[in-house]
């Protein structure tokens, strides 16, 4: 037997931003269906990015959700950006009159989820079998799927967001889409241990055996990472040898970095990926879904959350007002910020990574650029507003 439900947006994938999106609708008194194939633990689990640019915070306060954000949140004013021997202070409130917050990805998923329960939100994890029907024909669109239990749900919505990352099933029914792609020759070790972090605020640093990251998920647990080779099994990492690695990589005459348990260790690779257009007829895009983005400079979360903001507005008009002028323009507006994120993570990752492909001319390059960097306020500028989120 299928039971049949309607909404008007049904959003496949509860990650941050199909969780933002339905929070958001709400609050507009806009009805919404989400379904998730992973388990409410496993989302709230995923180890991701955790940092904030200062709209997001804003953003999410806006909305309701900055009470523990507020209370645990990290603020910081700036980076240090290492290489050559030294290490050098970039002062983002000085720069750009902005900050950037230290805040997990998995608690903003927890803040979410609970928001949502609390308001007792339809929220369906662990489905299977979810298939959405052409979202370019003329009546509404089916989102149907497979309950935990066994019994199959039909919904019908006057739109579909697409909010199921990278390996979500929505991005294929968008017809004549195009790909820009870039794969990145290392990737990331990560680590997350239980150990107070041996600086104030995040050390990016370049070092001839490869790049390093010294970051943070509160003031006592640190989270690092080292750029090692494509097809690295972690296994090949006992915690001495990433210790030792990360050791020498962030070095410092007079600095130490405190070594502590390492409670959580991964392997990420690292790709830049835009698909275009992010919208056909009742499907809209969002979030991991339609871009990725390399690590470096912690855009991927701030930028699914900049297309749910935009994908509220939008939606809000189309089906309140019946004014499609935002939803025509939802994605050549959520483009403009997409191309100018993948543009910075692409210049922070090949500014700071040794690409073993490369000769000593690329190496050269990198270290004038770094100089610059630290040396021209103009240049300083341009990757602090960046960092702490260009605004259009
Ligand atoms: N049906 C339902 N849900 C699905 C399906 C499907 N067919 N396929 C995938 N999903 C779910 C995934 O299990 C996941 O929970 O969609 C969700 C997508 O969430 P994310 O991958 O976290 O993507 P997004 O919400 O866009 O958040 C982007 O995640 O990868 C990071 O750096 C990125 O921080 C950024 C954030
Ligand atoms: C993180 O805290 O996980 C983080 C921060 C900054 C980055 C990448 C990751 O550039």
């Amino acid at each position: 037997m299928t039971i049949r439900q309607r909404t008007q947006v049904g959003i496949v994938g509860a990650g941050p931003a199909g969780l933002l999106l339905s929070h958001l609708l709400a609050r507009r008194g806009i009805d919404s269906v989400v379904v998730e194939t992973r388990s409410r633990a496993y989302c709230e689990a995923r180890q991701r990015a955790g940092l904030l640019e200062a709209g997001t915070v804003q953003m999410l306060r806006d909305s309701g959700l900055g009470k523990r954000l507020d209370a645990e949140g990290l603020e910081h004013g700036g980076i240090y950006l290492q290489f050559a021997g030294d290490r050098h202070h970039l002062d983002f409130r000085d720069l750009a009159g902005r900050t950037v917050t230290i805040y997990a990805q998995t608690e903003i998923v927890k803040d979410l989820i609970t928001a949502r329960t609390a308001a007792d939100a339809k929220l369906e994890f662990e489905v299977t079998d979810v298939r959405v029907s052409d979202p370019g024909a003329q009546e509404p669109v089916v989102m149907s799927y497979r309950t935990k239990d066994g019994e199959r749900r039909e919904v019908t919505c006057d739109v579909i967001a697409g909010c199921d990352g990278f390996h979500g099933i929505t991005r294929g029914l968008v017809p004549g889409l195009a790909t820009y792609e870039r794969a990145y020759p290392y990737a990331w070790l990560a680590i997350t241990a239980d150990v107070p972090p041996s600086t104030d605020e995040l050390i990016y640093s370049r070092h001839p055996d490869g790049f390093a990251l010294h970051t943070m998920r509160s003031l006592r647990t640190s989270r690092l990472y080292l750029q090692v080779p494509v097809e690295t099994d972690s296994k090949d990492w006992p915690d001495d040898r990433i210790w030792t690695e990360l050791s020498k990589r962030l070095a410092l005459p007079g600095w130490t970095l405190e070594t502590g348990p390492v409670v959580d260790k991964s392997v990420t690779p690292m790709r830049s990926f835009v698909a275009a257009p992010m919208r056909h007829g009742r499907l809209f895009l969002a979030g991991d879904a339609a871009h990725i983005v390399p690590p470096t400079g912690a855009k991927g979360l701030n930028l699914a959350l900049a297309d749910v903001r935009l994908l509220t507005e939008a939606l809000d008009a189309l089906l309140t007002d019946r004014d499609s002028r935002l939803a025509d323009e939802y994605s050549d507006t959520a483009l403009r910020r997409v191309w100018r994120a993948t543009h910075f993570s692409w210049w922070m990752t090949s500014m700071l990574h040794v690409d073993s492909g490369a000769g000593p001319f690329d190496e050269r390059l990198q270290l004038s650029q770094l100089d610059y960097v630290i040396s021209s306020r103009a240049a300083a500028t341009t990757l602090a507003e960046n960092y702490t989120g260009y605004r259009f």
